[in-house]
């Protein structure tokens, strides 16, 4: 008994000495104890000073510069925005951290929206991979590459869901689909933050532009967006609650209105949704000058009005009006905006800044040494070329034209697009490498060397202008040549922001330049470089092959050639639907049944039609075609019903009957035959991309839960309803087999 008191005493004294230790070096303190230490410091200036975000570009100047130093000394600077290069951050960090009353490190920003100096697929593209990891992967080389040059957030992922190809954003996104968007949304604020945001290769991503920005009436940019709380949470939040899940470090509000409330000011959405009822920890920046623009939205009288809506809605940083800085100290001394939402605001973005690491060593993203090494670095720019193939959409390939033999004697080359290694970049490069790239033709001129003749004609000039001379040139290269590859589609900066296009076709005269080569009914490849689906039936009607690949980043030229001389087997899916005329937008597979559906063949009088084109469109929703063939087995399930919490096994055999192996995203869409509100035709729930050799058989299954089939009601609750539901898989939004089950 006593060597088992002796036992327990000495076990005693062992934690006492432990605890000793432990008191002796006392637990360090949390992120939230430094933040509300910090915070009890600051004077009502200096916590509005955290709020505001200069745009360097346009606030520097020489007489400027000084007016700039004296505001960072005096704390009055939280963030600046498109300025990059570890030295040029690290001297205004400097003044910063050293020469201001508290040394709160500035968090620099940059629209790194798909790639820094090495450049991938704009969104658009990246989206047609359907490759989550790609997409990942790329994010994550954007993030090392952007923290090398000194930044430490980046103005992505921008999860707008997009249906209205007028709207020249949809280049910037993820497409139509908020299942495809949300996985996406996901994936790239992965990639950009990693698994620790201390770590110096890791960025703040930031999910933009909050909310429903793509839904802009008519297509034109920043117009205003008006539509019911179901359609707002089945189709446009679903992507943010993916990045808040996916724990994104900060969110953009919009430049629009939604349903009479400009989102920069939004409480419901800013307040009520995004901070109360999805707990987001991070902080929301306005878009370039927002706040301010409530004026013009005519919800603000004046610049004090809109500082105090904008702050008292939930926005917390803002990004280059002023008037935080010039307005909100006077609004918390005249009583209109309560301290306890300044810091609120405060703690927030010191959170992030505390999580990046900034405070512990505020020139961590400063390394010029890591600058030199990382930038355009060789796994980077292989891994730009890889993914790239990954994005390239076969639309159509008639009589096998495609892929090339390698021993063809005499190429055309028609098109500029073909010889530009800037447009290839897209209209978001921002700090994008222009002497990196790889256009068509040098990737075609490398490749083939001297086994092959190219005669290469522009054919037209920027934006689609071109001139009779211009197209019989181009004629007549392709007149000589035993092939033709025709590069047409958009200019990069034709797509992007505040680039809404009211008539999407091929520009101004590049219809005349196609038609002219379709005459010749030659072997032609038409090579598509678009940040939009465009109207191009008569190009579908006129060519044998036709290749979608966007914009595709720096390494443009030697992937579509890996893909026209099939080193690379497409795989790319659409993202977004092609109409088939422009009178048909907004479409989108997901649509409703109606009273009155159309059959898609001779749809009589009386059913949902137009009197001139039908309703399908030129190319449907997660289309795209391979250089093999798939076969699909019919649908089987697990059951033929279930009850409310059950789950369902679905599952197909897909068979490679072709001769070469390749990459298929099997796609699986649910329908909920009856329920209180009305539901799509189609609703995309899962898919999977498989390889297989030729021959190779997968069985493919997915597991559907109760929350796969729960939708918002009328009361906006949030579940599923028992019935009978159909189950759709297949290669496509259209090509699909069925079946059916019962939720009890
Ligand atoms: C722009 C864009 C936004 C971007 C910001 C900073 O107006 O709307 O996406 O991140 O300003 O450049």
């Amino acid at each position: 008994m006593k060597q088992l008191l002796f036992i327990a005493l000495l076990s005693l004294n062992f934690v006492a000495m432990a605890g000793d230790v432990n008191n002796n070096a006392s637990p360090q303190p949390t992120i939230d104890e430094k933040v509300e230490k910090l915070l009890r410091q600051m004077t009502l200036e200096e916590k509005v000073g955290q709020l505001n975000q200069y745009d360097w570009n346009a606030v520097r100047s020489k007489t400027r510069d000084a007016l700039l130093q004296r505001e960072i000394k005096e704390g009055k600077v939280g963030s600046f925005l498109n300025i990059d290069g570890a030295k040029a951050i690290k001297d205004l960090q400097k003044i910063a951290v050293e020469q201001s009353r508290l040394g709160i490190p500035i968090i620099f920003g940059l629209d790194v929206i798909h790639g820094y100096k090495t450049v991938f697929p704009v969104p658009l593209a990246e989206a047609a991979s359907w490759d989550i990891e790609a997409i990942e992967k790329s994010a994550r080389i954007a993030a090392i590459e952007a923290s090398a040059a000194g930044i430490n957030w980046t103005f992505a992922p921008m999860v707008d869901i997009a249906r209205d190809p007028r709207w020249g954003r949809i280049m910037e996104g993820a497409g139509e689909d908020p299942y495809l968007g949300s996985l996406i949304a996901a994936a790239r604020v992965r990639g950009f933050q990693g698994a620790n945001l201390a770590q110096p290769d890791t960025i703040l991503a930031c999910a933009k532009h909050y909310a429903a920005y793509g839904a802009a009436e008519a297509g034109r940019e920043y117009n205003t967006a008006d539509m019911s709380l179901i359609r707002l949470w089945e189709v446009y939040l679903p992507p943010f609650k993916a990045a808040v899940d996916a724990g994104v470090g900060s969110v953009m509000l919009g430049f629009n209105e939604l349903n009479g409330i400009p989102t920069s000011a939004n409480k419901y959405l800013v307040t009520d949704v995004l901070k109360n009822k999805w707990r987001f920890p991070g902080f929301t920046v306005s878009d370039y000058g927002s706040f301010s623009e409530l004026i013009n939205h005519g919800y603000a009288a004046d610049r004090a009005g809109a500082a105090e809506l904008s702050i008292n809605a939930g926005g917390d940083m803002d990004m280059q009006s002023r008037i935080y800085i010039e307005y909100l100290p006077g609004l918390v001394r005249n009583g209109r905006v309560k301290e306890d939402q300044i810091n609120d605001s405060v703690r927030r973005i010191l959170t992030m800044k505390f999580k990046l690491g900034l405070f512990d060593d505020p020139y961590r993203y400063c390394s010029e040494q890591r600058e030199k090494e990382l930038l355009l670095a060789p796994d980077h720019i292989k891994a730009a070329r890889e993914i790239a193939r990954k994005c390239i959409v076969l639309l159509k390939n008639d009589g096998r034209l495609l892929p090339l033999k390698k021993d063809i004697k005499t190429i055309a080359v028609i098109g500029s697009l073909a010889d530009s290694k800037v447009d290839i970049l897209g209209g978001w490069a921002a700090q994008g490498d222009r002497e990196a790239p790889v256009s068509l033709l040098q990737a075609l001129k490398e490749r083939l060397g001297d086994n092959t003749a190219i005669l290469y004609e522009p054919g037209y000039k920027q934006y689609g202008y071109t001139t009779d001379e211009m197209i019989d040139l181009a004629v007549h290269a392709a007149k000589q040549a035993d092939l033709t590859i025709l590069a047409i589609g958009e200019n990069g900066n034709m797509s992007g922001e505040c680039a809404s296009r009211a008539d999407i076709g091929l520009p101004h005269d590049q219809p005349k330049l196609a038609d002219a080569i379709a005459k010749l009914n030659k072997p032609t490849v038409v090579v598509l470089m678009n940040g939009r689906p465009l109207t191009i039936k008569a190009v579908h009607d006129g060519f044998p092959a036709i290749l979608e690949t966007w914009f595709l980043g720096t390494q443009a030229g030697p992937a579509v050639t890996d893909v026209l001389f099939g080193d690379y087997n497409p795989s790319g899916k659409l993202p977004v639907t092609f109409p088939l005329v422009l009178g048909q937008v907004p479409i989108y597979y997901a649509q409703k049944n109606t009273g009155r559906p159309a059959p898609p063949v001779n749809p009589p009088w009386g059913t949902s039609k137009y009197s001139d084109v039908p309703n399908d469109p030129l190319y449907p929703f997660g289309f795209g075609l391979s250089y093999t063939t798939f076969e699909y087995s019919d649908v089987n399930l697990s059951a033929d019903k279930i009850k409310m919490g059950q789950s369902l096994q679905v599952s197909t055999t897909v068979k490679n009957a072709g001769s070469v192996a390749g990459e298929e995203v099997v796609q699986l869409y649910i329908r909920d035959l009856v329920a209180s509100v009305t539901k799509p035709v189609k609703e995309l729930r899962g898919f999977q991309k498989i390889s297989l050799k030729p021959g190779e058989a997968k069985n493919v299954t997915f597991t559907l839960t109760t929350a796969d089939l729960a939708f918002y009601d009328n009361d906006m609750n949030f579940k599923a309803e028992p019935g009978k539901f159909k189950v759709f898989v297949g290669a496509d939004s259209k090509a699909v087999k069925e079946a059916s089950f019962y939720l009890e």
